[in-house]
C-alpha cells in the first residue's frame, strides 16, 4: 500500500468536503434529531458522508467505510482498508455556532491505524499523522508532548459529568477540576483530541464516544506520545462505543487512578 498516495488523496477529499460545507451550509441547512433531542443531524452531515463514500469508491472500490451516518458498508471487522469517518463532529456547534466543527477520518489497514486526520472546517486547520512518520499541524511538524504536573494541566471535560449522573462519581471529578489549572469544553470530541495532541489541552475525558469520534485522533496521538484508552485503561475497541480518555503521558495514569470512579 502506497501510504503517501493514499494520504494525498485523503487530504484532497477532506479539503474538498470542507469547501463544500462552507459554501452550502448557511442557506441549505435542514436539522433533525436522532436518538434524543440533543442528538442532531443535518442534510449536510449526510451529504458530506456520501461525498466521501463516492470519492473513496472511485479511488479504490475495495476500500470499506464506517461512517457515523451509516451510509458506508459498516463492515463488522477491520480487515482490509477501512476508513472510519465522522463527516461533521460537533454537529450542535455546526448548527448553533457555525464554527468549531471538524471532519475527522482514520484509515486502518487490517486493524492497524495508518493515517489520521482532524480538519477544522471553518479555520481550515488540519491536524494529521502518518503512522511511524510523524504528525503535522498544517505544514508544521508536531512535537512530542512534554511532561507536566497535574496542577499545570488544562483538561477538556463536559460539565454534565461534574453533576450527579448514573455513570461516574462526579465528586471525584470535582476534585480533579480543583486540582488542575483549568478546564475547557468545546463540544467536539475530535477538536478536543486535536488540542490534546498539539498540547493546547493536556487531557480530555468522555463517558461515551463512538469509533468515528476518535479513529483519526488516536493515530495522531501515537505519533506525539499522547495516551488514549478507555476509562479502564484499556485500548478503545473500534467496533463499539466506549468511555474515553486521552492525555499527556505524564498525567494519564494519575488521572485514572485518583480521579476516575465509574459506577
Ligand atoms: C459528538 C461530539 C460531542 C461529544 C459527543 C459526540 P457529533 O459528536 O463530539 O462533543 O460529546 O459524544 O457524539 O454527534 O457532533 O458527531
Ligand atoms: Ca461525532
Ligand atoms: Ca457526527
Amino acid at each position: 500500500m502506497d501510504l503517501k498516495r493514499l494520504d494525498a488523496f485523503a487530504k484532497g477529499i477532506i479539503f474538498e468536503a470542507g469547501k463544500r460545507i462552507r459554501e452550502s451550509f448557511t442557506y441549505d441547512l435542514e436539522v433533525e434529531t436522532k436518538s434524543n433531542a440533543n442528538d442532531l443531524v443535518t442534510n449536510i452531515d449526510r451529504e458530506t458522508e456520501l461525498f466521501f463514500i463516492e470519492q473513496i469508491h472511485a479511488f479504490d472500490p475495495s476500500h470499506k467505510i464506517i461512517g457515523e451516518e451509516g451510509m458506508g458498508e459498516r463492515p463488522d471487522s477491520l480487515a482490509g482498508v477501512v476508513w472510519i469517518i465522522d463527516p461533521i463532529d460537533g454537529t450542535m456547534n455546526f448548527v448553533k455556532q457555525h464554527r468549531h466543527f471538524m471532519i475527522t477520518v482514520g484509515i486502518y489497514i487490517d486493524g492497524i491505524g495508518k493515517l489520521g486526520y482532524i480538519f477544522d472546517v471553518m479555520r481550515e486547520d488540519l491536524f494529521y499523522a502518518i503512522a511511524g512518520e510523524g504528525a503535522w499541524y498544517n505544514d508544521s511538524p508536531m512535537r512530542k508532548l512534554q511532561p507536566l504536573k497535574i496542577e499545570e494541566a488544562v483538561i477538556g471535560i463536559n460539565a454534565s459529568w461534574v453533576t450527579p449522573n448514573p455513570k461516574i462519581n462526579h465528586e471525584k471529578l470535582i476534585e480533579l477540576i480543583r486540582t488542575v489549572r483549568g478546564t475547557r469544553s468545546y463540544g467536539s470530541a475530535a477538536m478536543e483530541i486535536a488540542f490534546v495532541v498539539s498540547g493546547k489541552l493536556d487531557g480530555y475525558i468522555s463517558m461515551r464516544l463512538a469509533p468515528w469520534d476518535i479513529a483519526g485522533g488516536i493515530i495522531i496521538a501515537q505519533e506525539v506520545g499522547a495516551i488514549a484508552t478507555n476509562l479502564e485503561g484499556n485500548g478503545f475497541d473500534l467496533m463499539q462505543s466506549d468511555t474515553f480518555i486521552i492525555a499527556n503521558p505524564s498525567i494519564h495514569q494519575l488521572i485514572l487512578e485518583n480521579y476516575i470512579e465509574q459506577k
